[in-house]
């Protein structure tokens, strides 16, 4: 059976785990959080829309859409922001809505019109159908602070707007489900159940809160009626709190946005794909999960699909994906996470000079290791099982030192 566990993660966006996979598909840290963190922030966007008036983007394993969806969102406040800079200063005017104005004003935006292709590729289609495509407006300046804090939730509270009323509803709901959560029984009391699904009640209630007591009674959060709880799951942050995403769509609109979801192997799809991209998003589960998207040699189509200032990312700091990366001919980097303090993750590029953070000494090091050899896949349609038994073999085959004999000299001597 196809079952999901839901879960809240730290930054209040919604998670998901896998009992069949055994692995979560969204850290705990924060979903959103960590979109923005390990995908969008380390791209240098603000660099590549200055010099493009197009952008492609591959997101390889969709899920239900975090590094996509906030992609957007981060280049719609982007846009927006520098639209009403610019408006401010061509005539002194500032409009909310300037992109969609039917005021003549407006069209000095079309200057700064951006093609944004998006082509995303994930083998779960109950996933994508669990993500409907709309986006929040939570304002993200150029130079990032990360909204999702509850001191950020208190300024809005205290900040007189017409879509408070949405923001209260929003927080009840994560407060009723925190208590359903420790206290289940709430919801076999005949009273509160009624009052929270009964049709002459729905007035006062959103229909969200009627949806709890259901996806409570299907046992422990499992989600079997996909259909009847997506609405709860992820739009929490894309439909239901965003205050202006029919702004949003116009504005995708605008842009001649186009998104194209193939549910497929990411290794099939890319085999007869003749894009190449800007932007590479690869959030496939760990290497040890999913190694058919690590290999030496999905790397080495992935080289043919980027363009010469392209970008991967990802968030893995495996030493075997780095190697494979090095080896499939990329320029690697490492993303660095300020808020968090460490490196978070890996770009690989075709341009040197893209690299923000180059690997060290150590990361060059434990390379040689036996932790450095990557996984292959030669013809690009391994399973995954056969790739980790080969990698197995040849790693225990290897003469290389252990990583963790390594690390022990590696102590000793700095
Ligand atoms: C860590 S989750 C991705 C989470 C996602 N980025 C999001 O925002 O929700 C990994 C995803 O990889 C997908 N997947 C697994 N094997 C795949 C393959 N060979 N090709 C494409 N997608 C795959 C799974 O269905 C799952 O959705």
């Amino acid at each position: 059976m196809y079952k999901l566990y839901p879960y809240f993660t730290n930054d209040g966006s919604v998670g998901l785990f896998s009992p069949a996979d055994d692995d979560i598909y969204h850290s705990t840290y924060g979903a959103l959080t960590e979109a923005y963190e390990k995908f969008i922030l380390p791209a240098q966007l603000e660099n590549f829309l200055q010099k493009n008036s197009e952008i492609k983007i591959l997101d390889i394993c969709f899920g239900i859409g975090y590094n996509t969806k906030s992609f957007l969102n981060f280049l719609y406040n982007a846009q927006i922001d520098t639209d009403n800079v610019y408006m401010e200063k061509n005539n002194g005017t500032i409009y909310t809505d300037n992109t969609f104005s039917k005021n003549s004003a407006s069209k000095t935006v079309n200057n700064k019109y951006l093609k944004i292709y998006i082509n995303a590729i994930d083998t779960d289609k109950i996933l994508a159908g669990l993500s409907p495509f709309v986006i929040c407006n939570k304002k993200l300046p150029l130079n990032y602070k990360l909204p999702f804090k509850n001191e950020k939730i208190e300024k809005f509270l205290n900040k007189p707007s017409k879509n408070k009323i949405k923001f209260y509803e929003e927080i009840n709901f994560i407060l009723l489900e925190k208590i359903a959560r420790n206290n289940p029984e709430i919801f076999e009391n005949p009273e509160i159940f009624d009052i929270l699904t009964s049709k002459k009640y729905r007035q006062y209630f959103n229909k969200l809160y009627a949806l709890l007591p259901y996806f409570h009674k299907s046992g422990e959060g499992l989600y079997t009626l996909v259909c009847r709880l997506n609405a709860f799951l992820h739009n929490i942050y894309y439909r239901y709190l965003s205050i202006s995403y029919k702004k949003a769509f116009k504005w995708l609109k605008f842009h001649g946005f186009i998104f194209d979801l193939k549910i497929e192997d990411a290794r099939k799809i890319l085999l007869s794909d003749d894009n190449t991209y800007d932007f590479v998003f690869l959030d496939a589960f760990t290497p040890a999960k999913c190694p058919c998207l690590w290999t030496v040699d999905f790397f080495k189509l992935l080289f043919e699909h980027l363009n010469p200032d392209g970008m991967i990312l990802t968030y893995s700091n495996s030493a075997a994906v780095r190697n494979a990366f090095l080896h499939a001919g990329f320029c690697v980097g490492k993303i660095y996470t300020e808020s968090a303090g460490k490196f978070t993750g890996t770009v690989a590029v075709k341009n040197k000079s893209l690299i923000k953070y180059d690997l060290s000494e150590y990361d060059l090091s434990l390379m040689k290791t036996k932790a450095g050899i990557f996984y292959r896949d030669e013809n690009l349609n391994s399973q995954n099982e056969a790739i980790i038994k080969r990698h197995k073999i040849e790693v225990q085959n290897s003469n290389l030192i252990s990583s963790s004999q390594f690390i022990k000299e590696w102590k000793k001597h700095n």
